[in-house]
């Protein structure tokens, strides 16, 4: 019989990259954002018997992620190994509407829920260090060669500047603008997006380096931008950085014409975010109603989902 009568919770929200995918997995920096309109939610309850696993995605099936399901009993296992507590007497439900392989980080929200929930249940205290370091051994399974920065990003309530290696630097959004989220109904397949780059390294060793390195130059000017509260300057870099993430393969044809109807319906800049090749597209605008006009421009252009996100509203701490 277990003894246990309370519920452990964890919670953890979606990402969004501004700049600097792919970029950062080669030491370049980045910044992303997080995203609290796609979130997921795990509850451990007491059970007795075998461990119970229920997951609910808001959208596909988990047969259609078999990443993600990989992740989770990973996840579960190596948690379960550090806590020295046997995978019985207890059920974990996870609820999600983080879309799965769309570059919004769904593989490291459900895996830091996860963490999270399990230490709660068991009263365990957790550490950001023992978080990402219990994260990234599912993230290795997730994408090949982690950057870090989905494990740290959907953990974290602020945006960050962040390069691989180094402590991540809480960094407000102090810009007056607006970014639409459209989600191409696509799967990213991240993995394979960023083995292709590192292919891409092998074949054209400078050409490549030289493009991921000006995706690094993009992301420290489009701080300055921010900083400086300059949105066309930053639209500018975004475009400036969907044209190297289309040299380094990892755009789409979808991605392309979701872009191009962005920009058409007057974003100020628009570019891939995440792992490519597929997945979300993200756009620039200062006003509200041209956000309106763009995000109604990405639906009928066949967005599975869109949102939009008003900058500098994140909790900084
Ligand atoms: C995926 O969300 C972002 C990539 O840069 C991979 C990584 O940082 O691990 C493509």
């Amino acid at each position: 019989m277990t003894t246990m009568s309370k519920k452990g919770k964890g919670t953890a929200t979606g990402k969004i990259i501004l700049m600097g995918e792919h970029a950062v997995v080669h030491g370049e920096p980045s910044i992303a954002i997080p995203f609290p309109e796609a979130a997921v939610e795990a509850v451990v309850c007491p059970l007795d018997g075998p461990a119970e696993l229920d997951c609910y995605y808001h959208q596909g099936a988990m047969s259609d992620a078999p990443i993600t399901v990989a992740n989770l009993i990973t996840t579960i296992e190596t948690t379960l190994k550090r806590l020295d507590q046997p995978l019985k007497n207890f059920k974990l439900t996870i609820q999600s509407t983080v879309p799965p392989e769309r570059g919004m980080g769904s593989s490291a929200a459900v895996a830091v829920a996860i963490v999270r929930a399990l230490h709660d249940y068991f009263d365990r205290a957790l550490t950001t260090e023992d978080l990402l370091e219990l994260v990234g051994v599912s993230e290795k399974i997730a994408h090949g060669n982690p950057s870090g920065l989905d494990a740290i990003m959907t953990s974290s309530r602020t945006p960050i500047y962040y390069i691989k290696g180094q402590p991540f630097i809480p960094f407000p959004l102090k810009i007056r603008a607006y970014l639409i989220v459209a989600d191409t109904g696509v799967m990213g397949e991240t993995k394979e997006a960023v083995g292709d780059v590192m292919q891409l390294l092998k074949q054209e060793p400078e050409k490549t380096q030289d493009a991921l390195h000006r995706l690094g130059n993009l992301a420290k000017q489009a701080k300055t931008a921010i900083e400086a509260d300059q949105p066309e300057n930053l639209g500018q870099q975004m475009n400036e950085a969907q044209q190297l993430l289309k040299e380094l393969t990892v755009s789409s044809e979808r991605l392309d014409t979701f872009v191009a109807a962005a920009l058409a319906s007057g974003a100020l800049g628009a570019k891939l975010t995440g792992g490519g090749r597929g997945g979300c597209m993200i756009a620039l605008a200062t006003e509200k109603e041209t956000a309106e006009q763009i995000e109604q421009a990405l639906i009928e252009a066949g967005a599975a989902n869109t949102w939009i996100y008003k900058m500098g509203d994140e909790e900084i701490g």
